[in-house]
Order: C-alpha cells, then structure tokens, then sequence
C-alpha cells in the first residue's frame, strides 16, 4: 500500500521549505546540530533523508551524510539541491551498508514513517560502528495517539488534547497543508525495547521545548502536549 510520500512530495518541499516548518526550525535542528557538532564524525546516513535538509545541514559541518530514501520526487530535489551529495534509493529495513560502517547514523522524523520497525531499528544499529551513535528525532508516541482525535473543543469551551488506543500500533493517514502521509503510531516502549534489544546505551533522551523566538501560542500548546523526543543511542566500544 501506498504511504502517500510520492504523492505529497511537492506539498512537502513547499511546506518545509529552506528554513524547515515549526518543529524542525524551532525545536528540533538546534539540539540535534548540538549534538552532531565538534564530536569528529565523519560521514552518517541520514535514513529517510526527505529533500535532504538535514544531510546539508551536516555537509556544512564537515560530516560526509549518505541520504537515503524511497521516495523517488523527493530524491530528486535533493540531488538537485545538492549535486555534490550522495543520496540514494533505499529503505530503512534493508540498509545497503556493510556491518560498522558508521560513526553516526541520523534518523530524523522517519520512525513514524517507516512501516517495519522491528527490521529498521536492527539494521540502524548493525551499521553502526562499535562506539558509534545513533541519533533519532521522533514524534512523541503520545502525540500519535491522537488520531483522530487531537485537540478538540471540550464542553467547557476549553481546547483540550484527546488520545486513544495508545498501547495499539497502527498506521493513520494524517492530513494538512496539501500533504497526506501514512505515519505509525506505536508505544513508547516498543521503540525504546527494540533499541534496548540491540544492545545500545541511551546517552539522552529529550522532550524538546520550542525556542524562545517561537509563537507564544505555539509553545503553549508545546507545554500542555508532548509533539517530540529526542534519544542518543551509542553503541558499545567492542
Ligand atoms: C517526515 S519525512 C522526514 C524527512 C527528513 N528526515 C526531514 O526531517 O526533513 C519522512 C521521510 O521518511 C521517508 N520514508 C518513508 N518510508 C521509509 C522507509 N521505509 N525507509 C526510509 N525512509 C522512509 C519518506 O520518504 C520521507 O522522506
């Protein structure tokens, strides 16, 4: 079945556009470049790599990113935004990586959109070299919980969060902006035992807040509903 990517490639490269939408240029690039930067990595898949922002962002900081993607439109217009880039077909469940062939491996809001975790997770951490970190960007699993239900309007006037069903995995199709995308909702613990599974430390784990140039009303809603988490994974010196 479909996951809708191809279709809403041009909705997305426009909503994204340079600076990336609210939750990547106000809450979650500055600690996810905090955490790529001045540590020495060398070169990193960016496993499901989008129009390739992220895999730009660490060029620019002397790290060699692979984007990897199966979402051919989107492909395209990150070679095109960056022709010297190396960015390729793929999916996250079959890495096309010999075993520790990376100091860092970037996941950057795709663990909701990819479709078989329990092989994607395995693989991450196969290509990861001993030492090596794993750093993941995700929506918070209380917040996919909420399809579709969300923020509604209680008896009281008052906007209030609802989520449901939240032990149940399942795939939502989620809409806005021109853009309808297939995205998985699991537990919490499903990712964290499927990281644990591989033998990797959490280095740390974030609930990351909007900055503080971002829409007051915007970073209201960011204190009252968890949207992120951020994790740092290592993978154990041999
Ligand atoms: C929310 S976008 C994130 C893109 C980019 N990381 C960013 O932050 O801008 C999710 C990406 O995951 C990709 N994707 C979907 N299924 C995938 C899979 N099985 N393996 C790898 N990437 C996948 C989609 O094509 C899409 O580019």
């Amino acid at each position: 079945m479909t996951n809708g990517w191809n279709e809403s490639a041009e909705a997305w490269i426009t909503d994204i556009g340079d600076a990336g939408d609210f939750g990547r240029k106000y809450v979650l690039d500055r600690p996810m470049l905090e955490r790529v930067t001045g540590r020495g990595f060398t070169s990193a898949p960016d496993v499901g790599c989008g129009e390739g922002r992220f895999c730009r962002m660490l060029r620019e900081r002397g790290i060699a990113p692979v984007g990897i993607d199966p979402t051919a439109a989107l492909l395209k217009v990150a070679r095109q935004r960056d022709p010297e880039g190396d960015y390729r077909f793929g999916l996250a469940e079959k890495l096309e990586f010999a075993d520790a062939s990376f100091d860092l491996v970037v996941s950057y809001l795709t663990l909701i959109d990819i479709a078989d975790i329990d092989a994607a997770i395995p693989e991450m951490a196969r290509v990861l070299k001993p030492g090596g970190t794993l750093l993941v960007a995700n929506l918070a699993s209380f917040n996919t919980a909420s399809q579709p239900f969300g923020w509604k309007t209680g008896p009281d006037g008052q906007m209030y969060f609802a989520i449901d069903h939240y032990m149940t995995d399942r795939a939502d199709w989620m809409q806005w902006r021109g853009i309808r995308i297939r995205n998985w909702h699991r537990p919490l613990s499903r990712y964290m035992t499927l990281f644990l599974g591989q033998g990797l430390e959490l280095k740390s784990f974030l609930e990351p807040m909007p900055s503080a140039e971002a829409d007051p009303a915007a970073r209201e809603r960011h204190h009252r509903v968890p949207y992120f988490v951020l994790m740092e994974w290592r993978k154990p010196a041999a």
